[in-house]
């Protein structure tokens, strides 16, 4: 049977997009894209330098190749799997620029759902696309067998509860062009550019506003099911060879006090106890230590966690089927509020900023059209909070396979 292919590979090679593109003309535009490369990699997922030395990497979806050259320089050997024919042309001729395509072994250009290779590799990749693919489970668990024992498996994520806000903006972003009768994508982003671009230059963001929008507010796709939160992502690797490594955010609670003898190894229960911990942080980004306490994500964190998915699944029927009225959250943002009001009795903060969902959630269902494009803009304008909370909506996940 034919496999469904990448909405997302199909996206950009209809309209030749290369979102993630990185100017690296001069020296010190590269200095600035590796030094962020390896804040990441390096302090963030704890993977030292030397890893890359001589070693064979598989980087699924490397679009033009700029994070690999930065790899391909500490001499990895790199075979690519880019389905898109734009970017690895472009991939090539940046490895051409930087006089480093011998480190590439091969370059596969097909969607992943179609690759097939008998062969394992030290390092695999997967940035930026794995969870928007149908079969999500079924395709990672094909590259967790190739990784070769004592190897890495890299790839990051959309997170359900850091694109809480991010989400209900692309919703509420395509509800106003709906009332305003915008239909053409020039249209979409003006309203985009109008209401978010402003604050999203405080943000230190690596790509233009064009390029995030691209991927987000004008996307076909995104918003609809690409969430892909480590409680699904975790069954994959239960009763597997792999270690839970790293991740950025962090989400295992810290241990570092613990005398390094006494080796405590974290079931995937509590990894995920801990990573529900820290769903505050998500929602609300870096700002501030929101991390729940151990007793309150036992006793409610877990109904926290449900309700705030529920209304996010009320936000992806939105975008799916616009017109249908039926369903609504009222009980849900009820509930949920409730618990915002214990959760953070002092933080005013966190309780507005609850407020303010609740606010645009009454404009986004006001069926009766009550309020037109330009009065919900002055709606999100005066949401002071969630206008500058962005939370931490893309994650990074290391694993290590066991040696065998
Ligand atoms: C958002 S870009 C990310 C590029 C780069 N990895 C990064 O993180 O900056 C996603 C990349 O994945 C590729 N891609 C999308 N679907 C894919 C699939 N099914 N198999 C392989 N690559 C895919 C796209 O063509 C694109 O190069």
């Amino acid at each position: 049977m034919k496999k469904k292919i990448s909405p997302q590979s199909d996206y950009y090679s209809k309209t030749s997009l290369n979102t993630t593109q990185v100017s690296l003309s001069t020296k010190e535009e590269w200095e600035n894209h590796r030094n962020k490369r390896c804040n990441l990699y390096i302090k963030k997922l704890n993977l030292p330098q030397i890893i890359w030395k001589n070693s064979q990497v598989l980087e699924i979806g490397p679009s033009s190749g700029e994070n690999a050259l930065v790899w391909a320089h500490e001499s990895a050997k790199f075979t690519f799997i880019e389905p898109c024919e734009h970017l690895s042309k472009q991939l090539l001729a940046n490895f051409k620029t930087f006089k480093l395509e011998n480190q590439i072994v091969h370059l596969y250009k097909k969607n992943l759902e179609e690759f097939n290779i008998d062969k394992t590799f030290d390092i695999i990749i997967a940035e930026g696309f794995l969870y928007c693919l149908e079969n999500r489970n079924e395709e990672l668990q094909k590259i967790m067998s190739l990784v070769s024992p004592g190897g890495l498996l890299i790839f990051s994520t959309l997170d359900p509860f850091g694109n809480f806000l991010e989400h209900l903006k692309i919703v509420y972003c395509r509800e106003i062009s709906k009332r305003n009768n915008c239909t053409s994508n020039s249209d979409i982003m003006d309203i985009a550019k109008k209401i978010f671009h402003e604050d999203f230059k405080k943000l230190s963001h690596s790509r233009s506003f064009e390029a995030f929008a691209y991927d987000t507010f004008l996307s076909p796709y995104h918003g609809t099911s690409d969430y892909w939160g480590f409680e699904e992502i975790s069954n994959n690797f239960e009763n597997n060879d792999f270690f839970f490594y790293s991740s950025w955010p962090n989400y295992i609670e810290s241990d570092d006090l613990t005398w390094h003898k006494v080796v405590l190894t974290k079931s995937f229960d509590d990894l995920r106890i801990d990573y529900r911990r820290r769903i505050p942080n998500f929602l609300f980004g870096g700002k501030g230590n929101a991390m729940m306490d151990l007793e309150w994500t036992e006793k409610r964190g877990k109904r926290f966690g449900e309700l705030l998915l529920k209304l996010q699944s009320f936000f992806v029927k939105k975008i799916n089927t616009p017109d249908n009225s039926d369903t609504n959250c009222i009980e849900e943002l009820k509930e949920l509020k409730k618990l915002t009001h214990i959760l953070w009795k002092k933080d005013d903060i966190k309780r507005k900023t609850f407020q303010e969902i609740e606010e645009l959630y009454n404009a986004l269902l006001d069926n009766n059209k009550k309020y037109n494009g330009e009065e919900m803009i002055e709606i999100y304008e005066s949401s002071q909070h969630i206008r500058n909370t962005w939370g931490m909506p893309y994650h990074y996940l290391v694993w290590h396979k066991k040696w065998s």
